[in-house]
């Protein structure tokens, strides 16, 4: 099936295709030249994809139509290439991942000429059968008369013309890729507002539960375990054909106050010793993780650790087991699913500063310890004043990504300040420019808005922080983000 070209796609470097021996002849103009039965391919790390583009210039003069398959993954389609160049696009999608994309050509059969030569063929049959039929008749009236061998007719000879070389020039290949958008979600309007479910199942790609994942509401009492509301969401996303990223394992915030409150060494007689708290995030970590296993694919494993200044935020955790319970909390993690993806996620490091430097330092040494993690988390609540976002976000993420980790956008919203629909352009642009620097990161997997609609927002209605308002219109923040995250087809 064709498509058109999508505004956004990514180019792969002919030099980096594997070409079969014989067929696929590369040019010194970095173009390759294919032949019928060349196949061209490389296993690449995309994004979400939704269609490859294929640029090709007929060379030759055959008559016959030749055919190009895309592949990706297991995934096939087929364009039919007549005599004019021309650019293919093949609808194919392939999940985020390491995924092959290969191009292969096959010479078709022409059929019209095909089809002569069996008339011709047909025409010869009836003829030589009539002439047999006539020749049986003869010979046995000659049978009576005489003895003598039959003379058989010389065959007519065939002109057979030299086969045509076909060949086709793969001038460009690129994947349009799609990022995918989800969106914070809470079960506290589940059933209330008809709109709410609706709005996000027609727009979202996966959602990251907002409360329900945290301590003090899947383990309100030591050792008591409550899945209702979590499980709740989750299916129902899974249900919705929806991802779910997982949020949070530990954290300093919406702990139960069995956790938090012996922190406080002055006003209770008892504190955590060391190991005690390392046992009490132990449980929590193996139960938590291990009950939604298969069905939550993704972990916020640790949530800001870290004060802007660069310091370590002195939370329960830290003062009671010191820096390496970041350490310790993803091993566990680990150890409960080996196959989910651990982030660390935290906010104000999107840009640079004491801050990103930290998180950097923090992950390095993570990395070099061989601690399980696969991505950082930029959770991106932003003041509508944050200027050029786009420029100072580049050079933070590209650091992350050189330390081969994953990156997601984990709770978009910019702040307008209180009223206006005057500030509605000025949302969208930030918008824009943080998806973009995502875009251009290849690393960066996924943009996830913290809610959707500013009729609920942890910052309240008023500061229009979302990309559909109050009344579930889509704003100008959604079309910035869907222009950068999902190309036209
Ligand atoms: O559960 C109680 C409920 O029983 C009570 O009736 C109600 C009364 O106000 O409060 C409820 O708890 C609230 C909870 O959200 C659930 O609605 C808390 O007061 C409220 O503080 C809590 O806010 C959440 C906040 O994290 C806590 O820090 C927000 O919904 C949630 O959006 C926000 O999310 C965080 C991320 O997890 C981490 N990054 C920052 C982000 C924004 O703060």
């Amino acid at each position: 099936m064709l498509v058109p070209a999508a505004a956004e796609a990514r180019d792969v470097p002919l030099n980096s295709l594997g070409t079969s021996a014989g067929q696929a002849q590369r040019r010194a103009d970095g173009t390759i030249l294919l032949r019928p039965g060349a196949t061209v391919r490389t296993d690449l790390a995309v994004r979400e994809v939704h269609g490859v583009t294929v640029q090709l210039e007929r060379r030759d003069r055959c008559s016959a139509n030749l055919q190009v398959t895309a592949r990706l993954g297991d995934q096939a389609a087929s364009s039919v290439i007549g005599r004019t160049s021309r650019t293919v696009s093949f609808r194919l999608t392939a999940p985020a991942g390491t995924t092959r994309v290969s191009l292969s050509l096959t010479q078709l059969r022409d059929k019209a000429k095909d089809a002569r030569a069996k008339k011709r063929r047909a025409q010869a049959k009836r003829r030589r059968a009539q002439a047999n039929a006539r020749g049986k008749a003869k010979a046995s009236r000659r049978r009576v008369r005489s003895h003598r061998p039959r003379r058989l007719r010389p065959r007519r000879k065939v002109a057979v013309a030299s086969p045509c070389q076909a060949s086709l020039l793969l001038r460009g290949l690129s994947v349009l890729e799609r990022l995918p958008l989800n969106a914070a979600m809470t079960t506290a309007h589940f059933g209330q507002d008809p709109f709410y479910q609706a709005l996000f199942t027609q727009n979202f790609d996966g959602l990251t539960p907002e409360n329900e994942l945290k301590w003090a509401s899947t383990e309100p009492q030591q050792g008591q375990f409550t899945f209702d509301a979590g499980d709740r969401i989750v299916n129902w996303a899974i249900a919705n054909g929806k991802s779910v990223r997982g949020h949070v394992l530990v954290w300093d915030y919406q702990n139960s106050s069995y956790v938090t409150d012996p922190k406080d060494f002055y006003l209770l007689q008892h504190h955590w010793k060391r190991a005690e708290l390392i046992a009490v995030m132990q449980e929590h970590i193996l139960n938590v993780v291990a009950h939604f296993r298969g069905r939550i694919p993704e972990w916020d494993v640790v949530n800001e650790a870290f004060n802007d200044d660069g310091s370590y935020k002195n939370n329960v955790w830290y003062q009671v087991i010191g820096p390496e319970y970041i350490a310790l909390a993803f091993r566990l993690a680990h150890q409960a699913d080996p196959e989910a993806k651990l982030f660390y996620n935290d906010l104000g490091y999107e840009a640079g500063g004491p801050h990103t430097e930290a998180v950097l330092n923090m992950v390095r040494s993570l990395r070099e310890q061989g601690v399980p993690i696969d991505g950082v988390g930029f959770e991106s609540h932003f003041d509508i004043s944050a200027g050029s976002i786009t420029e100072r976000m580049r050079p933070v993420l590209q650091a992350f990504a050189n330390l081969g980790l994953a990156e997601e956008i984990t709770e978009l919203d910019v702040n307008t300040g209180p009223g206006g629909v005057d500030k509605l352009a000025a949302e969208a642009e930030l918008y824009r420019q943080v998806a973009r620097a995502c875009v251009e990161q290849i690393a960066c997997q996924r943009v996830t808005t913290w809610g959707y609609t500013d009729r609920y927002s942890w910052i309240g209605s008023d500061r229009q922080g979302l990309p559909f308002d109050v009344n579930y219109q889509a704003k100008p923040a959604w079309q910035a983000l869907q222009a950068e995250a999902r190309p036209a087809v």
